[in-house]
């Protein structure tokens, strides 16, 4: 056999090298006690790479195409000093309950515990140093032809923050060739004990630098109610329909259109939104749509999918311009979406919400996908 009739085997073979998506592990900062803090960036064939970081497992930079060309999508500091003075939970792991519990105060077993009250007289987002502020072990880096990954994994010690039971966490990034960014939060304990863990990365997918605040953008949410809140932003424990509200966002809404409606006292007391839409009646055995963000200039669309069920819908109401992030750029209010699968905020306080409890032997699960395409 000629050498040139083995010529497409040796393409082939070079073909499917150059096509496989990529892992890449780097310096990013350090803490102030020196300790190295690294990054690790995946990219694939199709323009879009994400950069998560070993503190909180962050996801500092994700890069998504555009009808123009490729931009970074999220909000977030180019060093470690930006997250460490402001940390605002850009796009970072939080846990180990995400939002609210009311008074941090719950009950397990006939069991008070307390919380480390952070947020008013309430516990916000795992405590005073939650997951988005520890430092994460990169267990695990893979590349491949359809996808590239990492998995960030942590043990939170029994007691951590006033929560029980020891908890083995994972956190993995994937990056597919389908323009997908599928984030896989798990967790297991060794005594009953509660989770919420989820992902708080601000979008804008015009680009946070393109001066386009991200309430420019268009959202659709399937979910048919809301959870509305008191005025420290614990839920009522009303399941309260959408129609006919600011909240309804079944058909698509350009978020800037409603989100000053002060005539819904929701709206005035979130600044905007900052609410729990009801998707599901419980976890899901696989992914459900959430909510779906189109950008009509720079035609991104993102479909952010999860089985938890429900969505927390914020709209940065709390950014304040003192944020100086990525570039320069500062941050004000709307400047960033975020749409955080989760359970309900205060269900342990609150049974018709289901139940945020996990089990020794049982694995906490939140699978959360985001899914990029481009509009004509
Ligand atoms: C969540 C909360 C908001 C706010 C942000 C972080 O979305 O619901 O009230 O605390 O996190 O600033």
């Amino acid at each position: 056999m000629k050498w040139t009739m083995l010529l497409p085997l040796a393409l082939l073979a070079v073909g499917s090298e150059v096509s496989a998506s990529d892992a890449h592990r780097e310096a990013f900062g350090k803490l102030p006690d020196g300790t190295a803090v690294e990054a690790v960036t995946l990219t694939n064939h199709r323009g879009m790479s994400a950069r998560v970081l070993a503190w909180g497992a962050i996801l500092q930079k994700l890069v998504v195409p555009g009808k123009n060309g490729p931009g970074d999508v999220v909000l977030g500091y180019d060093t470690m000093d930006g997250y460490l003075k402001a940390p605002n939970y850009f796009g970072a792991t939080v846990g180990r309950y995400a939002n609210r519990i009311a008074k941090g105060r719950f009950t397990l077993d006939g069991k008070e515990y307390k919380l480390a009250i952070n947020d008013g007289p309430n516990a916000l987002h795992g405590g005073r140093k939650g997951f988005d502020k520890q430092l994460w072990t990169i267990a695990k880096v893979t590349s491949g032809r359809d996808s590239a990954s990492v998995t960030f994994t942590r043990t939170s010690p029994d007691g951590e923050e006033g929560y029980p039971g020891t908890m083995q966490l994972s956190a993995t990034f994937t990056l597919t060739e389908n323009n997908e960014l599928q984030v896989d939060y798990r967790a297991t304990t060794d005594k009953p004990t509660i989770a919420n863990i989820t992902n708080h990365s601000y979008f804008n997918l015009a680009g946070p630098a393109s001066g386009r605040s991200a309430t420019e953008l268009v959202v659709t949410m399937p979910a048919a109610s809301y959870t509305p809140v008191g005025t420290t932003l614990i839920p009522t424990g009303e399941i309260r329909s959408v129609a006919g509200t600011p909240f309804d966002f079944r058909t698509p809404r350009r978020v800037a259109d409603r989100v000053r409606d002060g005539r819904d006292e929701q709206i005035r007391i979130g600044r905007g939104y900052d609410h729990n839409w009801v998707v599901t009646k419980a976890p899901t055995p696989s992914v459900h749509l959430m909510a779906r963000v189109k950008d009509p200039v720079s035609g991104r669309v993102m479909d952010v999918l999860s089985n938890q069920p429900g969505v927390q819908f914020y709209t940065g109401n709390f950014l304040d311009g003192t944020a100086v992030g990525k570039g320069g750029t500062i941050y004000r209010q709307g400047d960033g979406l975020c749409f955080e699968p989760q359970v309900f905020p205060d269900t342990p306080n609150q049974p018709a919400f289901g139940s945020a409890r996990v089990e020794p032997g049982q694995t906490y699960e939140n699978r959360i996908v985001y899914r990029f395409s481009t509009a004509k």
